[in-house]
């Protein structure tokens, strides 16, 4: 099956096509989201919350995010795979960033990265763009800088913060970045943003005029019930299903009812 790429990507904005995107962690999910069609898979750092538990994203590693984007690589054969850069894989300087961008292509199997921030990390995604390393962007609220915005509200309300993240996007595109994803950020804004740019926005409670959208697997079916934004439609209960199902099986077990005749051996 042919791979998505990110001219196929950028070509979906032009031609009014939505394109469809979310995260994968491991082998199971990402071949259901590759079935499904889902155009891009993001192997996000969320995996730090969702499948590691952390209270934030700050902690993980590049050797967690090798290897998480190294299962999902092997799973996809249609959607385009986006490692995402941990905190202080690419902050430090242009050359580390460089050198860790690769390893999710040379090492991982990813077809394509993901940083957040704008302006500041410009540098850093021309040179991956130079070497033949695709970019997606990440404007708004950028879970890595948590502890510098003390939460995860909404950002870019205020008229200042609006048009530093216009300014950004720009800079991500002159920078080379192939799509850039908004996140939490108000409809209105989002649009601006769109409209602005040649290349595709992947709007997470950004409202509905974004090229694409994205959300956690994980918040969409349920099952990361922690804390549920605003923005995530539920489009399944598997967190309740899967408790009411090792209910049954603990009570099956106790009780003796299981395994019955058919499921042993004689
Ligand atoms: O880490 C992640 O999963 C993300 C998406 C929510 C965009 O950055």
């Amino acid at each position: 099956m042919p791979k998505v790429t990110t001219k196929q990507i950028w070509e979906m904005k032009v031609k009014g096509e939505k394109i469809v995107a979310l995260t994968a962690y491991e082998y199971l999910f990402a071949k259901l989201l590759d079935e499904a069609g889902v155009d891009l898979i993001l192997v996000g750092d969320s995996l730090g919350m969702v499948f590691a538990g952390y209270e934030s994203t700050v902690r993980v590693t590049m050797e967690q995010m090798l290897y998480h984007t190294r299962i999902v690589a092997s799973a996809v054969e249609r959607a385009l795979v986006v490692g995402d850069m941990p905190f202080m894989s690419f902050q430090v300087s242009p050359e580390e960033a460089l050198r860790n961008a690769g390893r999710f292509l040379q090492e991982a199997g990813a077809q394509a990265v993901k940083v957040e921030g704008g302006e500041e990390v410009a540098e850093q995604v021309r040179r991956m763009v130079q070497a033949g390393i695709p970019v997606l962007g990440h404007l708004g609220l950028t879970p890595q800088s948590v502890y510098q915005f003390g939460g995860y509200g909404v950002r870019a309300k205020e008229r200042k913060e609006a048009e530093k993240l216009l300014h950004d996007a720009q800079v991500l595109q002159e920078a080379g970045a192939f799509a850039v994803v908004l996140e939490k950020i108000p409809a209105g804004l989002a649009r601006r943003v769109t409209e602005s740019l040649r290349i595709p926005t992947i709007g997470i409670g950004a409202g509905p005029f974004c090229d694409g959208q994205i959300l956690v697997t994980q918040d969409m079916l349920g099952l990361f019930e922690r804390f549920r934004p605003k923005f995530v439609r539920r489009y399944a209960e598997l967190g309740k299903l899967a408790r009411e199902a090792l209910a049954g099986y603990v009570e099956d077990v106790r009780e003796g009812r299981f395994p019955s005749e058919e499921e042993s051996f004689v």
